[in-house]
């Protein structure tokens, strides 16, 4: 009898508790996407917000003991968010067994360190390769066939196979289920990455029995749909691919995109695309938070094959889109030179920018300007963090800086009023418009120090007043009315933010600004300043 009324004490008590954190995941709705102004931006905890983070080398976080020194040297490298690999095998090394103490202590190793995490969930493909898959899914070559290549099967688990798609997604949503009792009520985990850099490598397509016959057979109805319901917001590589062909509405994968390995491409996008959407749509449906896909980028003139052919470069974003919903964004792991193309390429048609790979040291030290303050980006993450922290680059004074004028920043990117820069000798200069301004920005020299480069960003914050962020530039504000009256620069001053209140410090409208005649950032630390201008006829 005791035992009874002991079990069903606890009974009542669990209730009560469940209960109680489900009204407060209720009150503080999980980490989620929202679209604010012109922008889409991360919410967590009912606040806009920005992933300063940084990736962990592949195998980091498989052991707690080798990342507990890490952490120390991650906060100090300014990040506010590590990007966490996590791996299908250690989850679940037998089937149906699944072991989440990695989950577990590494939750609780990120918030003792006062940091969130981003899981990569390193399943089916890992960089085109499924070497992250368990042991027990790669021996069994029947129950989960292969991408086949040249007539052999290669180390690759063949995308259009529906038990390897449904074991994915059966252990994507335990891990997600996991996650959820675990996190709901604390937002440690703010996103997902679902898979890494999937597509075939060595070869611009499947040439497995099943594959050919679907590749020459009909495009499915449900792409055709979206090609013809989405014509004017293509990629416009894809809108001429799909025209040129004769925007067919019918027909085979080479009668509707044309004869040529880009339509291999194609034919992969989809079959990723279908398996990849699938296990996000059964992992959100155990815990909703964004969920995203990385890209190994290739380029319009590499051929598909030496870059994974079907992941969601920004040519085939569209397909991918048309294979299922539960994607919430696609992201660039950004380390071609051509940094400022590829971030249009993915801050389009609706799609925010993140990325959750790109370069660190004094490159990304800079592009986090760009990336976040003219793109909007609500997240950036140099790969090998680790190496990153122990280097000391410039990353973290950038971060810190970003870090303080958050709420400014994020409600800049919601109304359009921010825009961000990396100058260099090569491209000195930028121009664009903020309020009745154009902004001339330009590399600049002061007290004898010249600027190799420079970076920030400058928000409007008024009618007449600019917040400013970075170093190594100067701008010349330029009325946009040519007859109305001239402007000028009333002050200048440096400060901080403290509990969302603009602290002034020094005065600066001497020899540092050219006594008013440009706004001009130091080239040797980053400085936030501000600047309101007058009128004069
Ligand atoms: C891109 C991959 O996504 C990462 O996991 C890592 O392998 C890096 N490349 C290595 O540069």
């Amino acid at each position: 009898m005791k035992n009874r009324m002991y079990t069903l004490s606890i009974a009542v008590l669990g209730c009560l508790v469940g209960s109680a954190s489900f009204l407060q995941a209720q009150a503080n709705p999980a980490p989620h996407l929202e679209k604010r102004g012109s922008t889409t931006q991360l919410i967590v905890d009912g606040k806009p917000f920005l992933i300063l983070g940084g990736e962990l080398h592949n195998s980091s976080s498989s052991s707690l003991d080798y990342m507990k020194p890490l952490w120390p040297k991650l906060i100090a490298a300014g990040l506010n968010t590590v990007i966490t690999p996590l791996s299908w095998e250690l989850v679940e090394p037998a089937e149906g067994r699944y072991d989440f103490a990695l989950v577990d202590g590494l939750l609780a190793q990120a918030r003792e360190a006062n940091e969130h995490i981003v899981f990569l969930w390193l399943a089916s493909w890992k960089n085109g390769m499924s070497s992250y898959a368990p042991v027990w899914v790669k021996q069994d070559t029947r129950r989960f066939p292969r991408v086949v290549e040249n007539g052999a099967e290669v180390e690759i688990l063949s995308p259009a196979a529906a038990a390897t798609q449904e074991a994915d997604a059966r252990a994507f949503a335990a891990l997600m289920q996991h996650i959820r009792q675990a996190d709901a009520t604390q937002h440690t985990v703010l996103m997902m990455q679902v898979e890494n850099e999937v597509g075939v490598l060595g070869d611009s397509r499947d040439h497995a029995a099943s594959a050919n016959r679907a590749f020459n057979g009909p495009v499915p109805a449900e792409l055709i749909a979206y090609l013809k319901a989405h014509r004017d917001s293509l990629y416009p590589d894809m809108r001429a691919r799909w025209e040129t062909a004769g925007a067919k509405t019918s027909g085979t994968w080479s009668e509707v995109f044309g004869d040529s390995t880009r339509t291999d491409e194609i034919f992969m996008a989809w079959n990723y695309g279908r398996f990849v959407q699938a296990v996000t749509a059964k992992g959100k449906a155990a815990y909703d938070i964004p969920m995203y896909v990385n890209t190994w980028l290739g380029g319009e003139d590499t051929p598909p094959g030496e870059f994974p052919s079907g992941g969601p470069e920004p040519w085939v974003v569209d397909v991918w889109k048309a294979a299922g919903s539960a994607i919430d964004l696609y992201s660039p792991d950004l380390y071609a030179a051509d940094f400022a193309n590829w971030c249009i390429r993915y801050h389009r048609d609706g799609n925010p920018l993140f990325m959750p790979e790109t370069r660190g040291g004094e490159a990304g030290a800079a592009n986090v300007f760009y990336a976040l303050g003219e793109h909007a980006g609500f997240g950036f993450s140099p790969f090998a963090i680790e190496d990153e922290a122990n280097a000391k680059t410039d990353l973290a004074a950038s971060y810190r800086a970003i870090a303080a004028i958050t709420p400014q920043l994020t409600s800049a990117q919601a109304a359009g009023l921010a825009h961000g820069f990396v100058l260099t000798k090569d491209h000195p200069t930028v121009e664009f418009t903020l309020s009745s301004y154009t902004l001339r920005v330009t590399l600049d020299e002061i007290f004898g120090y010249h600027a190799e480069n420079g970076y920030g960003l400058i928000l409007a914050t008024g009618k007449d007043e600019f917040l400013g962020l970075g170093k190594g530039f100067r701008v010349w504000f330029i009325p946009r009315s040519t007859d109305g009256p001239k402007a000028g620069i009333a002050a200048i001053d440096e400060g901080v933010f403290l509990d969302g209140k603009w602290q002034p410090g020094r005065r600066l409208n001497g020899d540092e600004n050219d006594q008013g005649k440009g706004w001009r950032f130091d080239p040797r630390q980053i400085s936030t300043e501000k600047v309101t201008l007058y009128h004069y006829e």
